[in-house]
């Protein structure tokens, strides 16, 4: 049998150095494991652009929607700010999400008892922190038609669309009660049925799934609110799941609830393939970071994380993913710091590639 195979698309700015290290974790599991992987290489983004004209190439699409897993680094950076809409780096993102179908995005926030100082709130609210966000991801504001900007008149309009379908809405809601079913069996469902429609329409058909899932706790939350909530008792929550945009809004509260946006992967997964994996990508949930690119600064942690999470969900190697997660956990308790986290606790200052090799020596300890 082949190896399983994984396209890496490290993108723009801190995406190839974050994703060196990843490549040296990969290798570490196919020296030391076993567990080897056919891997591939490709440009997304600015670079994919700055070579096709383009922020991702057919060719890669195709690649990607072959692989057992995609790896993305990072896209964007100031050098494509004037780009015209079309051909932006985010473009690219969006359309792998899109081509894929990668409809259910889990985004943790976990905080890692070693950071949780960090943590812009109060660390007694934050320590054991352990939460799943689940984001609809190929639908909503995000990609609704009508959308453009118009002539209206003597003016010009601005339009986007929210829209979802009830299969949607079902296929993301019923991700999210299967991650519950896992975890604390409990889930809170976000949405503005206050004002939208659509918001209306999510509570009703996350409510008829929930049959299917009498021992999940289910409640509902206006997203407003559930922002409110999540910087005031986070730990109330066990796995959210919200639309696109709320997701992606809430997404960045929760992470930074952890510390760092340095340490949160992310996983965003489709339909089962052939072979009964998911359709699948991984990614950090920082950006590109064009203030510190090139200057080995960046945390590789994020991305190492999600790499744990391409092991858990793609591979079935819940074992390993847990070894690599506790390894990178281990390199914090030791102090490992790389700037991002280097504030009032002093730690040692290691640059991006040391952290890497520390999660190494981590690894070979854990052996
Ligand atoms: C994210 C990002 C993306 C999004 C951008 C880069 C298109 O913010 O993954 O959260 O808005 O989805
Ligand atoms: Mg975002």
């Amino acid at each position: 049998m082949s190896n399983p195979s994984i396209l890496i698309l490290p993108g723009d700015g801190i995406g190839q150095e974050v994703m060196a290290e990843v490549r040296k974790i990969i290798t570490w599991f196919g020296d030391k494991r076993d567990l080897a992987f056919d891997v591939s290489e490709d440009l997304v983004g600015g670079a994919a652009y700055d070579k096709h004209g383009t922020p991702l190439h057919d060719d890669t699409m195709a690649k990607a929607q072959e692989v057992d897993a995609v790896l993305l680094g990072a896209v964007g950076g100031p050098k494509y700010d004037d780009l015209d809409f079309s051909v932006k780096p985010e473009r690219g993102l969006l359309r792998l999400r899109k081509e894929m179908d990668l409809f259910a995005n889990l985004r943790p926030a976990q905080c890692f008892d070693a950071l949780a100082d960090f943590s812009s709130l109060k660390k007694e609210l934050v320590s054991g922190l352990d939460i799943m966000i689940v984001r609809e991801l190929t639908s909503g504001v995000y990609f609704g038609e009508p959308r453009g900007i118009f002539e209206e008149g003597n003016e010009r309009v601005g339009v986007n669309t929210q829209r979802y379908t009830e299969s949607e809405i079902e296929r993301a809601a019923r991700a999210a009660f299967e991650l519950a079913m896992r975890r604390d069996k409990k889930l809170c469902s976000m949405e503005k049925a206050n004002v939208m429609e659509s918001g209306i329409l999510w509570r009703e058909v996350v409510i008829e799934v929930s049959k299917d899932y009498p021992e999940v706790e289910l409640s509902h939350m206006y997203a407003d609110n559930g922002a409110m909530q999540l910087v005031r008792a986070p730990k109330q929550f066990d796995v959210i799941v919200t639309d696109n945009l709320f997701g992606d809004i809430l997404s960045d509260c929760a992470a930074m609830l952890t510390g760092s946006l340095g340490m949160l992967p992310s996983a965003s997964l489709g339909a089962p393939m052939e072979n009964g994996r998911p359709k699948a990508m991984y990614e950090p949930v920082h950006g590109s970071a064009p203030d510190i690119t090139g200057q080995g600064k960046a945390n590789p942690s994020a991305c190492i994380l999600s790499f744990a999470m391409a092991l858990r969900y793609s591979f079935d190697q819940g074992d390993e993913a847990t070894r690599l997660e506790t390894a990178v956990e281990k390199v914090l308790a030791d102090g490992i710091r790389t700037a991002d986290l280097m504030q009032a606790d002093g730690g040692t200052a290691v640059s991006t590639s040391e952290m890497g090799d520390a999660v190494i020596a981590a690894l070979n300890a854990s052996l």
